[in-house]
């Protein structure tokens, strides 16, 4: 094992062969139906059935970009399940819950040799995989990454046809799920000799665990040969500190024998280290270069940080060397207008809003996350509990545990693993094995972290299930049993609030309907605490290290305590949008060490005069002093982890909140009676965005009264228009029950047009394509009619027969363009500019032929070979090119909801101006530029 040395400069060679990422997120085609089966032909091998045969033709399929969630398009229905949102898929559902993508790509010649991946970061679910008609990949998990190594079946210099077949019809939880490809899909090219997948592992340990002193980064990296030689390999690591400057470097050589795998160490000594926390996420980089035989052919990057963990019996959970408790929310992964199909900047604009409250953990419940969330905590500084899916010590489980655990275990957000949730059998001994195959299989890959599981029953006494095996036990909910008998008979086993609250709340409402509940801290089910009720229990064991809030955010499904019309759940001090509660002010007070001062309700209760309202206020100030149109209501003590309460009689006005700390005023807050609303206003999050297609503005929509105060009970529908290098991806306003649409799916328009001036000329031989160049001469051809019932060729007769056609840019902007032919009678072949786009075998079929890709602005040619095997032949009927033009909608509307509702806004991979105006019946309107701009503007 070598030993690292200190200070050598970082050096970043290049060299041709290094390893390439590609995303292959954008122009998917996609058809939703169960109409070909599976797509596998067992029988033969590298042919495929129906879309997953190379010459299927998808030119009628939709154009869509990944991330991808076809169920945010579908339509509420109350038929259908209710904890998975009320969407008509899943069990019973066969034609909604099928989706089939499919994807072109080339490869050069110059990519024989390299070893190829295609890599999924989560389909939703069961997907097969076929590239050029092999199946590549059978994946069941909706969660779980995978890889497909394609080397063999890749198409080299030509183009590769990937069609992926997902059924959603098996629901894998008890929340909105989502299906289709919803996360991002790469195509990485490595010279044979390079990194394996998710290879590297760093980590670091100190002297007594007490993060203190110098840190050892330990590194593995494992190495695959995969090539008939056998090469000379060495491996240089670098390890810069979160300044850029290289703290330590090492080498390691070896020889690898053809084939084979190889994992490679080495001990740094990071001297004077700055540590990683949620209050200070300082990031370290390792660089990773292979040699083969002196040549450099791969360099992988791994961020990484240097922190302590642990957990004691009495402190509860420690990072570097101090009691640290966890403020923590469980959220799933959807979003309003988007489903499960988050961009990656939404991941921020979450995590972000979560920091913002104090939140300082979250857990990923109840399934593996998105890398790119796991980036954002460790950019942003959030803790990570990791949550698998599926219990199970079957193969197939063990080894998407395994590959969860080798491909997030570098992130230091990553604090502990949970590998169940709530399984019924979870006190069972057989459960208890299974957990503690899981656990085994994780200390195993993964020497860093602990195991946990949330259980929502635990024996008192005796330890049974999964209490006899996890390393932390995990508690969800104080009320489903007795924590401190547990802590009493198990004084040696640390533990973990996994789950607490399960609080509910709607958004701006203040009275109990049957539809909403009212966002006083107030509503909560049997098992559950409101906030302060389980901050108040947690604060008082510091052993039980924290817990994690169901939930952070509101998400689709599970709409407790109701079901329909409610969609969506109202757990959330969040909603869907990312708009704030009034309870998110409760934890501010009590997590977040800002000053916070926060009343509640709105002050807009006409008709109320007189009557009596519960006013309340969320502060962690030492003293509160209300007052209704100047007059003071008097000053209450504000207890610690506690909120104030005043019962006032309506006035129209305004109500002021004055904070006071050692009888200095502090902080203020005010709610205040508002006029009618007479305008929009729109706030963008950010208003430069990336010109890439990917990067989003969150866009907060406020109906406004004349002073610009947003109106807090109004529900006005508002429309929106956009124009400029934009689209809308996607509207919410975190109403639980509207059934509005998320998305409005562009209607495809189909422009003909019939292709004339035919010429043609007999060939001897149909094999000679020479006549199919487009820089030929052809004017002197015959002239062809190509409209007649049959003919002209005879028994045995070929001919070629060629036109032009001349298209703007403005064409070849359109989803899908197709050559579309009457008769091709007997047999054709179909090249543009010089390129075949398709054969045709069978006379009596009216061909069609997806050409996008092979035509260019201005002059195209069109070029048929045509054999006639028996009776009169040529081709006839009449050929169009038929474009369909799938225009993004340029008009949205969405309902505000207690003042508020939200657009998600993203550049059409253009740079330029968006320009997104919002209008609603007799108001004002709204109107936001944002910019797109290109990498180096
Ligand atoms: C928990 C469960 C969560 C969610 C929650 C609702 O028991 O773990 O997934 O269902 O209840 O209160």
């Amino acid at each position: 094992m070598p030993i690292l040395s200190a200070g050598v400069a970082l050096s970043i060679c290049s060299a041709d062969s290094l390893r390439e990422r590609t995303s292959l997120d954008s122009d998917w085609k996609f058809y939703l139906g169960d109409t070909w089966g599976t797509g596998e032909k067992l029988d033969k091998a590298g042919v495929g059935a129906g879309p997953a045969r190379v010459s299927f033709s998808d030119a009628l399929w939709r154009t869509v970009d990944l991330p991808h969630d076809w169920v945010v398009e579908l339509p509420f229905d109350e038929a259908s399940d209710r904890s998975h949102g009320y969407k008509p898929v899943g069990p019973g559902y066969g034609t909604n819950s099928v989706g089939w993508y499919r994807r072109r790509f080339d490869l050069a010649a110059a990519d024989r040799g390299k070893r190829l991946w295609l890599e999924f970061d989560g389909v939703y679910r069961d997907s097969r995989i076929f590239l050029n008609g092999y199946r590549i990949a059978h994946h069941e998990s909706g969660y779980g990454s995978f890889r497909c190594d394609v080397t063999d079946v890749a198409n080299y210099g030509h183009e590769n046809v990937l069609a992926v077949r997902v059924d959603a019809s098996q629901p894998e939880g008890w929340f909105y799920e989502g299906a289709g490809i919803y996360r991002h899909v790469w195509l990485e090219k490595t010279a044979p000799l390079a990194v394996a997948p998710d290879g590297t592992f760093v980590y670091t340990e100190f002297k007594n665990n007490s993060a203190t002193g110098a840190a050892t980064a330990r590194i593995q990296t494992d190495l695959e040969n995969s090539q008939n030689r056998a090469v000379e390999a060495k491996v240089e690591w670098e390890i810069a500190g979160p300044d850029g400057k290289v703290v330590a470097t090492a080498t390691a050589s070896m020889h690898m024998d053809p084939w084979k795998h190889s994992t490679l160490m080495a001990i740094a000594p990071v001297p004077d280290p700055t540590l990683w926390s949620p209050e200070s996420p300082r990031l370290y980089r390792l660089v990773t270069t292979i040699e083969a035989d002196g040549q450099t052919v791969d360099r992988v990057e791994t961020k990484f940080g240097i922190r302590t963990m642990a957990f004691d019996v009495n402190k509860g959970f420690m990072l570097n060397g101090r009691p640290y408790v966890i403020k923590g929310t469980c959220n799933h992964q959807d979003h309003a207008g988007v489903g499960v199909a988050l961009p990656d900047a939404l991941q921020n604009f979450r995590v972000a809003k979560l920091k913002e409250m104090g939140c300082n953990a979250i857990r990923t419940s109840h399934n593996a996350p998105t890398s790119e969330l796991l980036e954002a905590c460790d950019q942003l500084g959030m803790l990570v509990m990791d949550e698998n899916r599926l219990l199970g010590s079957d193969a197939e489980n063990l080894s998407e545990l395994a590959a969860q655990v080798r491909r997030d275990r570098n992130h230091p957000s990553v604090f502990i693993w949970s590998l169940a949730n709530e399984e019924e059998v979870q006190r069972t001994a057989a459960a208890g094995e299974v957990f503690g195959t899981m656990q085994r299989l994780v200390h195993g890959l993964d020497s860093t972290r602990l195991c946990t599981a949330a259980m929502n029953s635990w024996s008192g006494d005796k330890p049974d299930g999964f209490s006899t095996v996890m390393d932390v036990q995990g508690f969800n909910y104080l009320n489903n049993g007795d924590m401190d008998a547990f802590h009493r008979s198990n004084p040696e086993k640390p533990a973990i609030g996994t789950e607490e609250a399960s609080a509910f709340y709607t958004r701006g409402v203040y009275t109990n309907t049957m539809t909403y509940d009212s966002a006083y801290d107030d509503n909560k089910p049997g098992y559950g605490a409101t906030a302060e009720e389980w901050w108040k229990y947690y604060s008082a064991r510091p052993w039980a290290s924290g817990a994690f809030v169901w939930t952070g955010f509101d998400y689709r499904g599970e709409p407790s305590p109701f079901g329909w019309p409610n969609i969506s759940s109202e757990f959330g001090i969040i909603d869907t949008c990312g708009f704030p509660k009034d309870v998110f002010y409760y934890y501010q007070s009590w997590w977040s060490g800002k000053t916070v001062l926060h009343l509640m309700p709105h002050w807009n209760w006409a008709g109320k005069e007189g009557q009596p309202i519960d006013v309340r206020c969320f502060s962690n100030c030492q003293e509160v002093e209300l007052f209704l149109n100047g007059r003071s209501l008097g000053r209450k003590d504000i207890k610690k982890n506690s909120h104030l309460q005043w019962s006032v009689n309506y006035t129209p006005g305004t109500l002021v909140a004055k904070g006071c700390k050692d009888g200095r005023v502090i902080a203020e807050d005010k709610v205040e009676t508002t006029g009618e609303p007479t305008g929009l206003r729109l706030t963008p999050d950010r208003q430069m965005i990336a010109a890439d297609g990917a990067d989003v503005s969150v866009v907060t929509v406020a109906v406004t009264d004349s002073a610009g105060r947003i109106v807090p009970i109004a529900d006005n529908m508002v429309n929106y228009e956009i124009s400029g290098p934009g689209k809308i991806i996607g509207v919410g306003n975190g109403d639980p029950a509207c059934h509005e649409p998320d998305v409005y799916p562009s209607a495809p328009q189909t422009v003909s047009l019939p292709l004339t001036e035919w010429r043609m000329k007999l060939i001897s031989d149909p094999q000679n394509r020479a006549g199919t160049a487009p820089e030929i001469a052809d004017g002197d051809w015959q002239t062809a009619d190509v409209k007649v019932d049959s003919g002209p060729l005879k028994p045995g007769e070929s001919a070629i027969y060629r036109t032009h056609l001349s298209l703007s840019e403005k064409d070849l902007k359109a989803a899908n363009t197709i050559l579309d032919f009457g008769t091709i009678d007997d047999e054709g072949w179909v090249y543009v500019n010089g390129r075949l786009a398709g054969e045709s075998h069978d006379w009596q079929l009216d061909p069609i032929f997806p050409v996008s890709q092979y035509l260019n602005a201005g002059d195209n040619v069109v070029a048929v070979v045509v054999k006639n095997n028996e009776g009169s032949g040529g081709l006839s009927h009449g050929v169009t090119l038929n474009t369909q033009y799938m225009p993004a909608p340029t008009r949205w509307k969405r309902s505000a909801f207690n003042g508020l509702a939200e657009v998600l806004v993203q550049s059409t991979h253009a740079a330029g101006e968006i320009k997104l105006t919002a209008h609603a019946g007799g108001l004002t309107d709204g109107m936001v530029a944002i910019r797109a701009q290109s990498k180096g503007d």
